[in-house]
């Protein structure tokens, strides 16, 4: 144990070391530089401790061996060195609680925040929705695996990309409400210094006001299935007037494809919609030859009953499948999504090729 805790603390003064990320990173926000300085005041606390009693240790150990002839001492109570030793932790404890407080206090107090993100943990994506801006999507709906991996602006490895990052104005208090849909996620950026647990049922508040435009990196923290280690979080803070362009670019499109699902769709832009969606969504599952992975995830190819049935393969697309791993799209998939996969489904592996299923439907 003293030989870890030395070479521990050996790692951790080592400047180098510091540089190479062995500490935790100071963030970008005031919250994040106040718990790196609240780590470091405690950290060097403990050293001083650490160096005086191991000190004291050594010391007494080697001045006052055996071998010199040194003989235990026999006595009992001493007032005036049993108040020293507890006045003393009592006094460091109060010296590291008062900030601790100070800044937990200011971590828990998500109130007046500028603008609300519900974050939903769902097996195994993160879905935004800016509350009150009618704009939510799904932030890794669909990254291939072998496309997640590569090196990051700060030249750090094996970070995974994401298609749509969380957009954040920097210098607004942004609420975030965590929850999830199927098991417990944990959202976790370091630089923002939030790692909040998602829990099904439950909705769990954080808060962060970034004050550094910039792309901040993390990921699932809580061991959450299969594809745990594929669930990233890329969070993009720009400037507030850019925030304003890329809100008003969203709903531009929201609007366009909620106003598409009226039209009557031809089949060949159904099929190139739907293959593109189910090897975006469905593909991970059921494989992209429809084949599946029985008996968690079932063959597409050949099932003819969900095939042939357009109402039945349409409601467990939007519902999901209850107590299975099916979850529901309902709210991650458009209508045109929707349809488009159906149609595709039908088209790729039924018996009713040249049928399509319209989103209006
Ligand atoms: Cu989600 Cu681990």
């Amino acid at each position: 144990l003293v030989w870890m805790a030395g070479g521990l603390t050996l790692a951790a003064l080592n400047p180098m070391a510091l540089a190479n990320g062995w500490n935790m990173p100071e963030g970008v926000t005031a919250l994040s530089r106040d718990i790196y300085s609240l780590h470091m005041i405690i950290f060097w606390i403990c050293v001083v401790i650490g160096v005086i009693v191991f000190g004291a240790m050594f010391y007494s150990l080697f001045r006052y061996r055996h071998s010199r002839g040194a003989k235990a001492a026999t006595f009992h109570e001493h007032t005036s060195v049993e108040v020293i030793w507890t006045a003393i932790p009592l006094l460091i404890l109060v010296a590291m609680a008062v900030p601790a407080t100070a800044t937990l206090k200011t971590m828990y107090d998500a109130s007046e925040a500028d603008l609300d993100v519900m974050v939903t943990g769902q097996q195994w994506r993160w879905r935004y929705d800016y509350l009150g801006e009618d704009v939510a999507f799904t932030s890794n709906l669909g990254t291939p695996r072998e496309q997640i991996s590569g090196t990051s602006e700060k030249g750090e490895n094996y970070l995974l990309e994401v298609d749509e990052p969380l957009v954040l104005p920097v210098g607004q208090k942004v609420r975030l409400l965590l929850t999830s849909d199927d098991v417990i996620h944990s959202w976790w950026v370091p630089d923002l210094a939030v790692k909040q647990d998602a829990v099904p049922g439950f909705v769990n508040e954080n808060w962060v006001r970034i004050d550094e435009p910039g792309i901040y990196r993390g990921q699932c923290a809580e061991l959450c299935g299969r594809d745990h280690g594929f669930m990233p979080v890329v969070v993009e803070a720009v400037e507030p007037e850019r925030f304003e362009e890329w809100m008003a670019q969203r709903k531009e499109a929201a609007q366009q494809e909620a106003m598409s699902a009226d039209r009557e769709w031809g089949l060949d832009e159904l099929m190139a919609r739907g293959e593109q969606t189910y090897g975006a969504v469905c593909a991970a599952c059921h494989q992209p030859d429809g084949s599946g992975s029985p008996p968690a995830f079932p063959a597409l190819a050949g099932n003819q009953a969900l095939l042939e049935e357009p109402d039945r393969h349409i409601s467990t697309v939007i519902d999901g499948v209850a107590g299975s791993a099916m979850p529901a799209f309902r709210n991650t998939l458009s209508p045109v999504e929707i349809a488009a996969v159906v149609t595709y489904e039908r088209n790729a592996w039924g018996n009713d090729a040249g049928d399509s299923v319209q989103p209006s439907e």
